[in-house]
């Protein structure tokens, strides 16, 4: 009997592990391209490729304009076609994604995937209550009744922490603080139970103390719900509070990809290791903080060779005619001169 149900125990393991291996979302060869002045196109993101299994949090960081917005736009089908165009295959549950009619991925958003974003007060409605706009998301993807809609909207505030969920309902956004605001639009993005949370810089917008409660939160839901999230942030400490792998994105690519505790322990690209020497460290005084020098160059203005080379201190003379690929080490993938050439396929 005890051998059984060990078996039993070892098997249900075995599912376990596999269940939390099995893939969500898959992006191949990923280009977006905006339209610029005449019929010249601007590539905003080059060749991007990732995987998201399901119930992880993966982390998409790098510093502002590197793509990490409209990669998730992308994703969530936003970009129209007057302003770009997305190649590529964007794949929910192995089914594809990109280019299916509008009013198909209406459905999707909202019920499979959805989003929060920095300024919880752009995707709030000011003139319509917050029960209402909870409830309008149910109303549009599930056949609750008036009644069930109700007492879900209640439900989902208090499952992320707001109090008197049932008078805050008829309450504005107006009327709650930053914090609480975007508690309710975590609500809101929870209410259907999406498989897929993406999440755009969700705490930069807030103080320091209400960013540490909405990342508790965060990471309830991950226990909660096993939701997969893809985390937008230029904020490695937020990246070491909730991520479990990273995604580091620079001019369009991304260009360094490992689990969270091997990116903080042996960095490999050069961008990977500026971003975490610029962390301001508590005990080290402020002065010999490190940010990186130079900016992300403008978009369209590197034809050639790697885009981080004028930022980088090991920079050599094929970095200026050659783009490198992103290759596997042992533990991380990199797209660096230094560490080779050997190609990866996800
Ligand atoms: N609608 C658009 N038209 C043209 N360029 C755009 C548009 N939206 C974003 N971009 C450009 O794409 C690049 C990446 O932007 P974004 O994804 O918002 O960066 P991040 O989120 O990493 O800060 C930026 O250079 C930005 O100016
Ligand atoms: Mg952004």
């Amino acid at each position: 009997m005890i051998t059984e149900s060990n078996d039993v125990k070892r098997q249900e393991n075995h599912l376990n592990e596999s269940n939390q291996k099995e893939e969500l979302l898959t992006v191949e060869n990923l280009h977006i391209k905006f339209y610029s002045e005449g019929k010249k196109k601007i590539t905003a993101v080059n060749n991007v490729s990732f995987r998201l299994n399901r119930s992880e949090t993966v982390a998409l960081v790098g510093e502002s304009g590197c793509g990490k917005s409209v990669t998730s736009f992308s994703i969530m089908g936003l970009i129209s076609k007057h302003v770009g165009e997305v190649e590529g295959s964007i794949k929910l549950n192995r089914k594809e994604l990109n280019g299916i009619p509008s009013k198909k991925m209406r459905d999707i958003r909202g019920r499979d995937i959805s989003m929060i974003f920095q300024e919880p007060m752009t995707s709030l409605n000011p003139v319509h209550k917050i029960g209402d706009q909870i409830g309008e998301v149910l109303e549009l993807h599930t056949q609750f009744s008036k009644e069930e809609i109700k007492q879900k909207t209640i439900e989902m505030l208090r499952k992320v922490g707001i109090p008197r969920a049932d008078k805050i309902i008829r309450e504005y956004p107006h009327q709650l603080s930053g914090g609480m605001r975007q508690r309710v639009m975590i609500a809101m993005a929870m209410a259907c139970n999406p498989a897929l949370l993406i999440a755009d810089e969700p705490t930069t917008a807030l103080d320091v103390t209400i960013q540490a409660q909405i990342l508790d939160l965060m990471n309830s839901l991950k226990s909660n719900f096993q939701t997969t999230i893809l985390l937008i942030t230029h904020d490695l400490g937020v990246v070491a509070e909730i991520a479990d792998r990273v995604m580091v994105m620079y001019y369009g690519q991304i260009v360094e990809e490992t689990d969270v505790q091997t990116l903080f322990a042996t960095p490999k690209h050069p961008y990977t290791v500026g971003l975490l020497n610029s962390i301001p460290n508590l005990e080290e005084d402020s002065k010999r903080l490190h940010p990186i020098e130079g900016n992300v160059p403008y978009l369209g203005e590197i034809s050639e060779g790697c885009p981080f080379r004028f930022r980088c201190k090991d920079a050599m003379e094929k970095c200026s005619h050659e783009n490198p690929p992103l290759i596997s080490l042992d533990k991380q993938k990199v797209r660096c001169w230094i560490y080779g050439e050997k190609e990866v396929t996800i």
